[in-house]
């Protein structure tokens, strides 16, 4: 099995390193060998070559059966052109590699209760939400889009657009990945408002008809944002956009208790899916050791599960995290009174003794 790993900037190396000792360990545990080589993405890609995505790195990945990312971005380049900015390299790399379905499972680990934001009657309805991000069409690459000055001002221009055959195939991912859960889609758009949300309802609603056994509901996107917080319990598989799933995505996230815990894979038709926490690069405590690598290395268990069919080992990966969890061990966005505060490389410690 051939890895690409880009570190990123920020916390990416640090999270991205602990995460491959664990990959290591249980390869080890279940005879298993991973080839991993290193491409650059982002600012570190700017600094090296001008780019943030620079060709070799796509070629990489396209030769390479899973993708393996910290994160990308920092002050460092956020007065650059924006058309070299970090994020176009992520960007870039999702569309050439088509990875059309993000995958971002949120869930209330019993261990983490006690950090989650809600109020304990909500949290103890439980909270099992996997949001279903459309990842290369939508506002984020839509055209035309300009920066620049119009009638003697300054003018700034994007385009929310979808074609069927993109809202049918995320669709179809979200109904899919619902069969493997509870059952229930709910797809998140603004047509009360936006056109290219009621081609995306109306597209749903018709390929619904050949998941007969899946329940279809429709929230507008300011709706579902509310019912998020008010009781995520209601919610199973979550199908939305691009720019709706980034922003229900943090947000789903961010009540579980922390942002440092949550993964996701990205998925296309047959290129390597990527795998990547959904947190950014933290540049205020990068290279600190202070980072959560829970996230990182959840992604990894993803992978396993995905890109390799290797569900036993991706088991006992997310069985190791909630040990060192159960254990006490907390990094700092997770720490309560009373728990074990430990550092990057130390939580990873912590879940490696569990493998
Ligand atoms: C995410 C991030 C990215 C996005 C940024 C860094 C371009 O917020 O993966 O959610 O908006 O998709
Ligand atoms: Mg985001």
């Amino acid at each position: 099995m051939k890895i690409c790993v880009l570190p990123g900037d920020g916390i990416g190396r640090e999270i991205v390193t602990q995460a491959l000792r664990v990959l290591e360990k249980v390869g080890g545990k279940y005879g298993r060998t991973f080839e991993t080589e290193e491409a650059l993405l982002g600012g570190c890609a700017i600094d090296a070559t001008g780019v943030p995505l620079p060709e070799e790195t796509v070629a990489k990945c396209q030769a390479s059966d899973a993708v393996l990312l910290g994160a990308v971005g920092g002050p460092k380049w956020d007065a650059l052109d924006p058309a070299i900015r970090p994020e176009k390299g992520l960007l870039g790399i999702r569309k050439a590699l088509g990875l059309f379905a993000n995958l971002r499972p949120a869930t209330l680990l019993p261990q983490l209760a006690d950090a989650c934001y809600l109020r304990p009657d909500i949290v103890a309805r439980g909270l099992d939400v996997m949001v279903v991000r459309e990842l290369t069409g939508g506002i984020y690459f839509g055209e035309p889009r300009f920066d620049g000055m119009k009638d003697g001002e300054r003018f700034g221009l994007n385009t929310m657009a979808y074609y069927e055959h993109e809202i049918r195939r995320i669709a179809r991912i979200a109904f899919e990945a619902a069969r493997k859960r509870s059952g229930r889609v709910c797809s998140v758009d603004k047509a009360n408002v936006l056109d290219v949300s009621r081609v995306w309802r109306e597209v749903v609603i018709d390929e619904h008809k050949n998941y007969a056994d899946v329940e279809l509901s429709h929230l507008y996107v300011d709706n579902a944002a509310m019912q998020l917080v008010r009781d995520p319990s209601q919610f199973d598989v979550i199908v939305t956009g691009n720019l709706f799933g980034d922003i229900l995505s943090d947000e789903a996230a961010a009540i579980t208790g922390s942002i440092g815990m949550l993964p996701s894979a990205s998925l296309g038709e047959s290129n390597p899916g990527l795998y990547e926490p959904i947190h950014g690069s933290a540049p205020d405590i990068a290279g600190q050791d202070k980072a959560n690598p829970l996230a990182t290395i959840l992604s990894v268990s993803m992978m396993l599960r995905h890109a390799f069919d290797m569900a036993e080992e991706a088991d006992c990966v997310e069985n190791a995290v909630k040990q060192a969890l159960e254990q006490g061990y907390r990094t700092g966005d997770i720490m309560q009174p009373g728990r074990k505060a430990v550092g990057c490389a130390a939580m990873a410690d912590a879940v490696l003794a569990n493998i």
